[in-house]
């Protein structure tokens, strides 16, 4: 996945793009380059590194114009080089591309160029499309786009610019872009934090969009020429909804923002006055006798969780799948399966794939989804939008409680609908759900304790995760939040199933997190933390307000609020995600990059 920005206007095109993709980094940050285009010619500077090392190199040597294009890369094809870096010119430099996905053909592509004498400066696949314009290029440079992407097999959204033209054309397969309309001013980006400060007027591009930007039109077609109609979105994200809002990182802003996420994925959706929930969603509740909840990541420890809450409150039998395996186990779908893909970004292509797969296969499709316009929303029957706002940290915070939250809003539903879940039952439920952004705000509140708890324990090589029943993905999750930002190794299971082999793990040197909040499991919790007790380990309990017993045997514990067991892992995935923070920085890590990762993984 990679942040992409183009600019066509009156400003200074390089001011632009560098603060574009600044708020873009989180996409994938190991290049980054930017072609302006001046006195008739594209001017190309590209570095590996991050941002910083591009816009050091801009400040010696500026660059000026009103029409370019960047990026900023997270590699799949080559290593991170300058020459490996977009934009990618060709040999002579008229014109330059920017792509972010997989060309999945470019092998055989890339020979037939080099057979009619082509060079290539770069591994890239992306680098084809530049030598495959070209080739096409007859004066016309929307008609050589097209062309050069009728000969492309693959995921694409590319940005193209010409030193002949004063105009960008773009297009978008499977990778998103989106188009910015100012006055006098037009933009297109990968994602909407890049517009903001200029616009909030919104195109979302379909798949198989084309679309020439100039200073003053914006003009949408299909592959073939057609034009085309698209909605015009005024974005709510206000611009500093997409910036730190003074936190040292976008994660610890992030999450502290979830009492504001759960309110805004709850709100309106709550009807105590006849124990109903409103999801407004186009699906027949009794459409279905199955369901598959696909995901990739934190969103696939929301549909484990999911799992627990529909199969408890509708009593549908219900499969949580990692995307990236089930499209390819052959899975058993049918006209009576609702697939339930959930994604923070809408883009990520496995979880994109295995809803295709689902659906080949005949199912209903509802998306649990965080990034409106996003290409999974326009691909299933219904979506359940989480409105917890941009999420720019790698590590997936409120995005993930407010996935639990539409969850659990998505069981009631079913099992009002179903007539599995009593008035009463349910009406608890609700009432509990509005407690939910008070709750996390305690939770928030006692930060501290859990900085003390990081302060102690962040040395340490090798951590363990234990929870039980709904509270098991959420010990899933705490050990990949850990993992994913601290860098330090960190496994989880099933509290039950320490016996059965990791309990040999234990020693005094493994910190045991354990989830023991209160309900129907805690007593066999209970006894699963005296075994790792009992052989040395160091307890660190996750407890729910007022329990004495627990700290008869764990060395620490982080309190929460009481709240309806179904409801814990919204509450106490919280202080997890605050342990890894502070062990993260404490350890001196790049909180909202950690190394090898992206926000979102638009590439297989
Ligand atoms: C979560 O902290 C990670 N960044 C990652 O596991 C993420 O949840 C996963 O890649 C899925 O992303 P999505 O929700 O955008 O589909």
């Amino acid at each position: 996945m990679c942040g992409i920005v183009g600019y066509i206007g009156f400003r200074n095109a390089t001011d632009v793009l560098i603060d574009g993709l600044r708020r873009l980094e989180y996409r994938g940050y190991d290049s980054a380059g930017v072609a302006i285009k001046a006195d008739g010619r594209l001017h190309v500077t590209k570095k590996a590194g991050k941002l910083s090392v591009l816009a050091g190199a801009l400040e010696e040597t500026p660059l000026k114009g009103h029409l370019g294009v960047g990026h900023t890369r997270w590699a799949t094809h080559g290593p991170p080089t300058d020459a490996n870096a977009h934009p990618h010119p060709t040999e002579r430099g008229e014109l330059v591309v920017i792509h972010n996905g997989i060309i999945e053909n470019y092998l055989p592509l890339k020979e037939r160029l080099l057979e009619r004498g082509h060079t290539f400066a770069s591994e890239t696949d992306s680098e084809v499309l530049a030598h495959l314009i070209e080739e096409h290029y007859q004066g016309d440079l929307e008609a050589a786009v097209r062309a050069a992407l009728a000969e492309v097999q693959g995921a694409y959204a590319i940005v193209v610019a010409h030193q002949n033209h004063e105009e960008i054309v773009v297009a978008r397969t499977v990778s998103p872009l989106v188009i910015g309309l100012g006055e006098g001013e037009n933009l297109v980006a990968s994602d909407v934090p890049a517009l903001l400060p200029y616009t909030r007027r919104v195109i979302f591009l379909h798949d198989g969009d084309m679309a020439v930007i100039t200073r003053d039109a914006v003009r949408v077609t299909d592959l073939k020429g057609a034009p085309l109609e698209r909605e015009v979105v005024e974005v709510e994200w206000s611009l500093e909804d997409a910036e730190k809002g003074g936190y040292p990182h976008y994660m610890l802003k992030e999450i502290f923002e979830q009492p504001t996420a759960l309110q805004n994925t709850l709100g309106g959706r709550l009807h105590e006055e006849n124990a109903e929930v409103a999801l407004g969603i186009e699906l027949d509740p009794h459409a279905f006798d199955r369901v598959h909840v696909i995901a990739c990541g934190t969103a696939f420890y929301a549909g484990w969780v999911g799992k627990y809450l529909i199969e408890a409150l509708a009593r549908i039998p219900v499969e949580a799948e990692i995307a990236s395996e089930y499209r390819y186990r052959d899975p058993v779908v049918d006209e009576r399966t609702l697939a339930i893909v959930i994604s923070q970004s809408g883009e990520t292509v496995d979880t994109l794939e295995a809803l295709r797969e689902a659906k080949r296969r005949g199912a209903k499709s509802l998306g649990v989804i965080n990034a409106k316009g996003s290409t999974i929303t326009r691909e299933t029957d219904a979506t359940l939008y989480i409105h917890a706002g941009p999420e720019i940290g790698v590590a997936s915070t409120k995005a993930y409680t407010a996935m639990l939250a539409a969850m659990s809003l998505i069981a009631i539903w079913l099992g009002r609908a179903r007539g599995t879940l009593e008035e009463a039952a349910a009406l608890e439920l609700l009432r509990e759900l509005r407690r939910l952004p008070r709750l996390v705000e305690e939770v928030l509140e006692r930060r501290d304790v859990v900085a003390h708890v990081a302060e102690k324990y962040h040395q340490a090589t090798d951590f363990l995760f234990l929870g039980r029943h709904i509270q098991a993905p959420t010990a899933y999750e705490g050990a990949l939040k850990l993992k994913e930002i601290s860098y330090i190794h960190a496994e989880a299971y099933p509290a039950g199933e320490m016996k059965h082999g990791p309990i040999a793990l234990i020693d005094p040197h493994l910190p045991v997190v354990v989830l023991a909040t209160e309900g129907p499991l805690y007593e066999k919790t209970l006894s699963n933390v005296q075994e790792v007790r009992a052989r040395g380990g160091h307890i660190i309990a996750v407890a729910t307000d007022g329990d004495e017993e627990i700290r008869r045997f764990a060395q620490d514990v982080i309190y929460v609020p009481r709240v309806h067991p179904l409801l814990s892992p919204i509450v106490s995935v919280v202080p997890l995600q605050l342990l890894a923070y502070e062990i993260a920085v404490l350890l001196g890590r790049d909180v909202d990059q950690p190394r090898n990762l992206a926000k979102s993984v638009t590439v297989e």
